[in-house]
């Protein structure tokens, strides 16, 4: 038997555009998330979060599910448009009212709610003068966070910024395949600095609202995953070891030590002059460490030196005779404790959840309605696993949340994709 501490928090994650749906409701603002879905092509069979899983009216019972599956904790985010329709200025009481009434809820029920302000849905308005492409975003994002904690901060002591900005910036600029769809690796790297910096702002605004004694606590969720190089060879290492750094390091190292990792920092600075940073940046970067870093882990890459794969000079090798998910990630609990043992090591053993982990497969009814979902319940003992010993080791890991809750949009991938430990009709 595995053992747990008793303050270990159990919990399962969610994002506003992924289940709320009543896009259209009581005032809510377009984000680029819609805008985007409407574009041919784009998301699977041209699905979108209009309905989803209505959790916009639905979420009493929701969280009379969570209770009854016996969950502490719910990572929700908050609608940017619902709150500021136009990502500035008025707000919208009635989308306030909404997150008012899913805390309450949640407490009601003994649920500790974890809010993420920014899972990717930016107001439309904001992104028609720019998005995070212009500095002046930052400062809105600032407004929006403090207008948030002085609202839900009374009851919501588990905040986090941004949730995984690497993908906000590379699949949403460079890879195209996100909102806002933009194409251009320049305008991802000078985006990536923009959001690490809107993180370290939005954490000093709200030390300076929050009373220390409260016990909130605030920090950002970054997608990661342990390298390995395919081979021993010196070029594949090296390779490894660049990917770690722009997928890792570039927001792992900022946002825990304030520095941007010098090889991939000088790279970009030579060949695209980026990121440009303002007197101040790093300054206001490094002085404001999170209180805790959120983990999202999926799966692990393995890396090849190869000439494609523009400036950085990498491929990824899809690992033979692994096990795989329905959105084709490898299975590799290991790569769980690889990953945490070197945070520990690199950073000083800062407190860190799991903010997210989890597996698609097609979990479809059985004639009866129940469902084999044994394929998820092996996915996630692994896991489990890999935690325990984490702890034994000596990481400060102090909870986890299964994504998902609920089966939901699953992005490009539309509804084609199940993450949810409570099946969808
Ligand atoms: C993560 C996202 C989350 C969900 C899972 C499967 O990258 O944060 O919204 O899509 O992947």
């Amino acid at each position: 038997m595995i053992e747990f501490p008793k303050d270990f928090v159990w919990g399962t994650a969610t994002a506003a555009y992924q289940v709320e749906g009543a896009a259209h409701e009581d005032g809510r603002g377009q984000s680029i998330w819609d805008t985007f879905c409407a574009l041919p092509g784009k998301i699977y069979q041209g699905q979108n979060g209009d309905v989803s899983t209505d959790h916009y009216h639905r979420y009493a019972d929701d969280v009379g599910l969570m209770r009854d599956i016996g969950l502490a904790s719910y990572r929700f985010s908050i609608s940017w448009s619902r709150i500021f329709p136009s990502g500035k200025g008025k707000v919208n009481r009635k989308g306030v009212d909404f997150y008012n009434r899913l805390i309450d809820k949640l407490l009601e029920n003994d649920i500790a709610p974890m809010a993420t302000l920014y899972h990717w849905d930016l107001p439309q308005g904001l992104q028609d003068s720019g998005g995070w492409m212009n500095r002046d975003t930052v400062s809105r994002f600032v407004d929006y966070a403090t207008f948030a904690f002085e609202t839900f901060g009374d009851r919501v002591k588990l905040w986090i910024t941004h949730n995984e900005p690497w993908v906000v910036a590379y699949a949403g600029h460079y890879a195209g395949r996100h909102a806002p769809g933009e194409t251009d690796l320049s305008k991802a790297v000078q985006v990536s600095h923009y959001l690490i910096l809107s993180h370290a702002k939005a954490v000093e605004r709200y030390r300076e609202i929050v009373p220390a004694g409260q016990g909130g606590k605030i920090g950002m969720a970054l997608n990661l995953y342990p390298m390995y190089p395919a081979t021993d060879s010196q070029a594949d290492k090296e390779a490894a070891k660049l990917v770690d750094e722009f997928h890792n390091r570039w927001f792992l190292d900022p946002v825990l030590t304030g520095k941007y990792p010098e090889k991939l920092f000088g790279i970009f600075k030579e060949k695209l002059g980026v990121p440009v940073i303002a007197e101040g940046d790093m300054e206001c970067i490094a002085a404001n460490r999170s209180d805790f870093l959120g983990v999202n882990y999926y799966f692990r890459k393995v890396i090849a030196a190869a000439d494609s794969h523009d400036i950085l000079g990498y491929t990824e090798v899809k690992p033979i005779g692994s096990k795989y998910t329905g959105m084709n990630w490898e299975i590799y609990p290991e790569g769980l404790h690889h990953l945490l043992m070197d945070i520990k090591e690199r950073y000083d053993n800062p407190h860190l959840y799991i903010t997210e982990n989890g597996a698609a497969f097609d979990d479809l009814p059985r004639p009866d309605g129940s469902i084999d979902d044994r394929d998820r319940i092996v996915y996630l003992s692994g896991h489990v696993e890999q935690m325990a010993r984490c702890i034994e080791d000596g990481v400060n890991l102090d909870g986890y949340y299964l994504w998902s809750f609920l089966d939901n949009f699953e992005w490009a991938f539309g509804y084609s994709k199940r993450f949810g430990i409570v099946h969808v009709d």
